[in-house]
């Protein structure tokens, strides 16, 4: 019997609606499967945490989790109760950095049964390689001076070691799939780190003369995830970059509520991150509407990663069937709940038996 231990962090928001449905469906998939088991240690850490405690973790979290073979985690934020930034670098952006989790991979596709805002759709098959660990994302900086005259000044790193990993990355994601690398640039505007990113693109490009490459500033490449998202195959952004381009393939989709994502550390040295592209939705919480479509999809990216890639067909297979007829979420046009969506995967995985 083959056992995965996964530290749970259903975090703030839905996050505590969508990472319990997402768990329940990996435990039907073990049953399903027979040979293997999840151990969930569930941690409490949130914005409610950080009131009691004065931090989003306990001194050794870290510790704590790096023993796991993968952390699952819903989402964080809740800033009525503390600001964005200290809640988020204090457990997300916090476990990204130290357990190098260096590239954060984004699939996006068409979903038959789910409604596009697109007015004609292609099939489009994209995955977004985001460098994860610093670019804009940066804590140098600062605040000087004070009242009108107050200046911010916020720097952004871009490592030749981790731009290149990031781009690397991407290429050897490209010839598994389309072979194709599409690289985001803002090399006009932006005048030490884009020109450099432009450079090591164009000399990790060399080792992969069998892949086609394109370089788009990042401003048009919005644009055309919008006007020609069939023609992209894999796309490779810095973290603030691939950020905001994901939440684009998220709605072209048709919801950031269906968008999964995988935090990977790529030595090997910690466990890796599994967490939807979406946040803790505080405009719907509570209500049992969340979409569980993007946490699901994230535990797909989890078996891939544990080497369990049939059982993660199986289970996107199950989601796009569950999809197509019409099981959906208010936030995809649909009148259905968290729960009857979940319960609709769970039996359709169970007929499979
Ligand atoms: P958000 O993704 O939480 O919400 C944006 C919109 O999408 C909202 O209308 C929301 O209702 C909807 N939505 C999101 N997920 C959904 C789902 N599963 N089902 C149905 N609808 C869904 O983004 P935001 O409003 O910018 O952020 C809210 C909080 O979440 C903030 O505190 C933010 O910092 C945090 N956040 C955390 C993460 C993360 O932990 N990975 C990611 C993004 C935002
Ligand atoms: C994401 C989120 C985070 C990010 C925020 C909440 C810090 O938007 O995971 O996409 O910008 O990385
Ligand atoms: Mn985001």
């Amino acid at each position: 019997m083959k056992v995965f231990n996964i530290a749970s962090i259903p975090g703030d928001g839905i996050g505590k609606e969508v990472v319990p449905a997402a768990k329940h469906v990996l435990e039907v998939l073990a049953e399903i499967h027979g040979g293997l088991r999840f151990e969930f240690t569930d941690f409490p850490w949130d914005c409610h945490y950080y009131l009691e405690n004065g931090s989003m973790m306990p001194e050794d979290g870290l510790e704590t989790l790096k023993p796991y073979d993968a952390i699952f985690l819903g989402a964080v934020g809740n800033k009525k109760l503390v600001p964005d930034h200290i809640s988020l670098w204090g457990l997300l952006i916090k476990i990204r950095r130290e357990f190098e989790q260096v590239i954060n991979l984004r699939p996006a596709k068409m979903f038959h049964g789910v409604k596009s805002p697109l007015a004609n759709p292609k099939d489009f098959d994209l995955i977004v390689v985001r460098e994860n660990s610093e670019g804009e994302y940066s804590s140098i900086g600062g605040r000087i001076y004070q009242g009108e005259d107050e200046i911010a000044i916020q720097n952004g790193v871009f490592s030749r070691k981790g731009t290149e990993r990031a781009i690397r990355f991407a290429f050897e994601l490209a010839k598994k799939r389309n072979r194709h690398v599409t690289s985001a640039t803002k090399s006009n505007g932006i005048y030490h780190s884009m020109p450099f990113w432009d450079e090591v693109f164009e000399d990790v490009a060399k080792d992969y003369p069998n892949v086609k490459t394109e370089s788009q500033h990042i401003d048009a490449l919005a644009a055309f995830f919008v006007t020609r998202p069939e023609q992209f195959d894999v796309i490779v952004g810095s973290n603030l970059f691939g950020d905001i381009l994901t939440d684009i393939g998220a709605a072209i989709m048709g919801s950031v509520g269906i968008a999964p994502a995988a935090n990977i550390n790529v030595n090997g040295k910690y466990p890796s991150m599994f967490e939807p592209v979406h946040g803790s939705a505080p405009d719907i919480v509570g209500q049992g509407i969340a979409n569980p479509i993007g946490q699901i999809w994230t535990a797909k990216m989890m078996l891939d990663h544990f080497g369990e890639e049939e059982l993660g067909e199986v289970l996107l297979d199950v989601v796009e069937s569950v999809l197509k007829d019409g099981f959906l979420t208010p936030d995809v046009g649909g009148q259905s709940t968290t729960k009857e969506v979940t319960d609709e995967v769970i039996a359709r995985l169970q007929a499979k038996q």
